[in-house]
């Protein structure tokens, strides 16, 4: 019997991901502006713990050895986000050239290793001063957002061959705006809509300001999350019908088809606002790639308990699940591309996050680190996602969440994502099984496998 080769496409890119404030620490260093994840993560109660971003991994001082790293992973591109209060303390106006000079740094040295530079523009950390003024609720974010964001392009479209809108529009509106168990930790069947309306119209003016100002490419991050019914059963099809278009369509649907699901109008009820035909001009911007985020799937059984959307996630008995709860579940990645595509067309994709929490042994000195169902997960959703590209998805690359351990937001530095494990005592970073398997496959361009 011969084995499957796993080998995949010429060009398809390895890398990792991390965000700001998961990573950098020094939040209010050189000049920068306080973010609205400073305030919720310093607000009583927020954050698992106690934990806040005050610290975390101190890449803002140790980004040389981070890059370091990465090369010893083999990565061919590095996808980071930036503070948008380092660049712009007040959110619009001034600029401090301090906060700016970090990530121009950063992007150096990981051109220096031949590491491609992914920048994100908005990975949830809005400056408090444009919360102030209402942040995500108020129509002027649009231009808020491409006035930073064409900063940024003047200052690094020179290094930078690829950037990102928004990571995760779909969890600033439900955690952010709908359940407030992210920043900024409201809960409003009214908000969410507008949050989310809005950041698509910021992502479509920034994109809009990069076809003037830019020579690249740029994309849009939205996690996807398939939803699989219970039963056959109308009301749970219904269910799961509606848990998609919430989590998946929501997003995607004024980006690339100009309007939304008609479930949503459903879902929220007197809620959903009657917004202007125009904005589908501005949301619907012409991307040169989507990046996907994906982690797990849901089963969803129909609930009338459960607002807004009646749909309640059903746990699989007898299966993995990851420290967050999250199934293990990879041919949910493979039927995720292949409904993309099916959807939205041909696009260029990327995964642009994958990976799992997991507990981690102790470490000893000088030793790797046995993380086996980390290893397992990642060679499960590798193999996973070349099956979709052996069925015809145009996947373009892969990044794995995450280059570190870091703060998982509001469940804190406890659930550990990376494929180095990071001691947040004396920030020595260790190197897991799964970095060995990562490195191995991007040598081997997956044939290891
Ligand atoms: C998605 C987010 O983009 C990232 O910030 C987060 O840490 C991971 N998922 C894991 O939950």
């Amino acid at each position: 019997m011969t084995r499957r080769s796993y080998r995949f496409p010429d060009g398809f890119l390895w890398g990792a991901a991390t965000s700001a404030y998961q990573i950098e620490g020094s939040p209010l260093a050189d000049g920068a502006g306080p973010s609205i994840w400073q305030r919720f993560a310093h607000t009583p109660g927020m954050m698992a713990n106690g934990d806040t971003g005050d610290v975390a991994c101190d890449h803002y001082r140790r980004y040389r050895d981070d890059v370091r790293l990465m090369r010893a992973l083999g990565l061919q591109s590095y996808r980071f986000s930036i503070n948008w209060a380092r660049v712009l303390p007040e959110g619009t106006g001034r600029v401090n050239p301090r906060g700016l000079d970090f990530y121009s740094r950063l992007v150096d040295e990981l051109l220096e290793h031949g590491i491609a530079p992914n920048a994100t523009l908005f990975h949830w950390d809005l400056p408090a001063a444009l919360d102030d003024r209402g942040g995500w609720l108020n129509r002027d974010s649009a231009h808020w957002f491409a006035e930073y964001a064409q900063v940024m392009f003047r200052a690094l479209d020179d290094r930078v061959t690829r950037w990102t809108t928004l990571n995760e529009p779909w969890v600033v509106t439900d955690g952010g705006y709908l359940h407030g168990v992210v920043a900024p930790g409201h809960r409003s069947k009214y908000e969410a809509p507008i949050a989310a309306h809005n950041l698509m119209r910021a992502s479509g003016a920034g994109i809009q300001a990069y076809r003037a100002h830019g020579r690249h490419q740029i994309g849009v991050v939205f996690n996807i999350e398939p939803k699989y019914p219970a039963s056959d059963g109308a009301e749970d099809q219904a269910a799961a019908r509606r848990a998609h278009a919430y989590m998946n369509q929501q997003f995607a649907d004024p980006a690339l088809l100009g309007s939304y699901p008609e479930e949503l109008k459903e879902i929220f009820g007197d809620a959903w606002p009657d917004f202007p035909a125009d904005d589908f001009r501005l949301t619907k911007q012409p991307v040169d790639f989507v990046g996907i985020n994906y982690y797990t799937r849901a089963v969803v059984r129909h609930d009338p308990a459960q607002y807004p959307l009646r749909a309640a996630p059903v746990r699989q008995p007898n299966r993995t699940h990851t420290e967050t709860g999250w199934e293990v579940y990879e041919q949910g990645l493979t039927d995720t591309l292949l409904w993309f595509k099916d959807r939205y067309g041909d696009v260029p994709l990327y995964v642009t996050e994958n990976g799992a929490a997991f507990y981690d042994p102790p470490v000893a000195e000088g030793e790797v680190l046995e993380d086996p169902l980390r290893v397992d997960y990642l060679r499960r959703h590798l193999r996973a996602l070349h099956r979709a590209i052996g069925a015809g998805v145009d996947v373009r690359g892969y990044y794995a969440w995450s280059l570190l351990d870091n703060l998982e937001w509001s469940l804190g530095f406890a659930k550990r994502f990376g494929l180095y494990h990071v001691d947040f005592a004396t920030q020595k970073r260790t190197p897991k099984a799964s970095a060995r398997l990562y490195a191995q496959v991007i040598a081997s361009h997956g044939a290891a496998l």
